[in-house]
């Protein structure tokens, strides 16, 4: 086993039990890369993930009576993606795709604070009276919400796709400030009769987290449309609010991220939607993998 740089080695076992319980039985250590790695019997699965400057590279040794094989596996490390656009552009759709795809983690900022608002908390209170107005919630709220979310150790393990934030300038400002900056800002654009049409026909599986449209993404089956919700803000009237305050902040995002922005044509089916999202994801990824180095078995 071979690697360009110098890497850490994360060892762990698995045991025969429960080989869905990652890391479970011993806790990690700490080593430098070593070209012999040594492990005891017992017919035992072996796991061990590599982190180089740029790349996490997996890897499992399983032990047999004969032989060990490994499997290795690269991905890039800490993908960051943003995905813009206004209301009903289709982001949370898009989201689905891509994580599906990608395994990135979602970070909606509209689910995150619809989440405080059924906890019943006191920002949740706060934060639906300007929701219900399509007003931008006070930043003192939704700032250090997403903050936090971010830094949770599964968004920094796999990566993240934030989903409508920053939605302001000073947002932006103080994601940069924090230090987040994505590799690739996604904008969906759509046309605004196709916007109101995608709104008022939303509904939303409550067990799934599913997003459906009564008319192009219709449940599969009349169990689930007897369940299906429709969001508060979800009528004509309050997306034209919504909708202004897109129109008063694209811009100023905008600005941000200039350098890396994707604009994608959104007024096509998703999956045609999706295809150039795709192509753009497939490209940042060879970059990542061709920069980072190689690992050998
Ligand atoms: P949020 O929940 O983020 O709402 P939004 O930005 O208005 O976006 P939506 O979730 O409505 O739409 P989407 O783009 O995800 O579209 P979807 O994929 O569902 O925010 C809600 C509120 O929270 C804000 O108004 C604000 O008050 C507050 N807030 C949020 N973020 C904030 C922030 N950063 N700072 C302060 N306040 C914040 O698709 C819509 C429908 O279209 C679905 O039915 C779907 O099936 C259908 N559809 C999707 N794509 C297609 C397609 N290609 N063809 C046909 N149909 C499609």
């Amino acid at each position: 086993m071979a690697a360009t740089s110098s890497c850490i080695v994360n060892l762990g076992v698995k045991g025969n039990g429960n080989p869905e319980q990652p890391f479970s039985s011993s806790k990690s250590s700490q080593l430098l890369l070593s070209s012999n790695v040594s492990f005891a019997d017992n017919n035992t699965k072996y796991c061990l993930s590599l982190h180089s400057h740029q790349t996490l590279l997996s890897a499992c040794l399983t032990k047999t009576k004969k032989s060990a094989f490994v499997v290795a596996s690269a991905k890039p490390e800490h993908l960051k993606i943003m995905i813009s656009g206004a209301p009903a552009s289709g982001k949370g759709t898009q989201c689905e795709l891509i994580t599906k795809k990608y395994g990135l983690v979602h970070i909606a900022a509209g689910d995150l604070l619809r989440a405080e608002i059924a906890s019943g908390s006191e920002n949740g209170k706060q934060a639906k009276e300007y929701m219900e107005k399509g007003q931008l919630v006070p930043n003192e709220i939704v700032v250090m919400m997403v903050k936090d979310r971010l830094l949770q150790p599964d968004s920094q393990e796999n990566g993240w796709l934030l989903d409508g934030y920053p939605r302001s300038l000073s947002q932006a400002t103080a994601l940069k400030e924090f230090g987040f900056r994505p590799d690739l800002f996604i904008v969906l654009e759509v046309n605004e009769e196709i916007l109101v049409e995608r709104v008022v026909g939303r509904r939303l599986d409550p067990v799934t987290g599913k997003i459906y449209h009564l008319k192009y993404s219709p449940p599969e089956t009349e169990e689930i449309a007897a369940r299906l919700t429709q969001r508060f803000d979800d009528t004509e009237e309050k997306v034209k609010l919504r909708l202004q305050t897109h129109r008063q902040n694209v811009e100023a995002v905008l600005s941000m991220y200039e350098d890396i922005t994707l604009k994608v044509n959104g007024n096509l089916r998703k999956e045609d939607v999706f295809a150039q999202i795709d192509d753009a994801l497939t490209k940042l990824f060879e970059d990542r993998k061709l920069n980072s180095g190689s690992l050998a078995a």
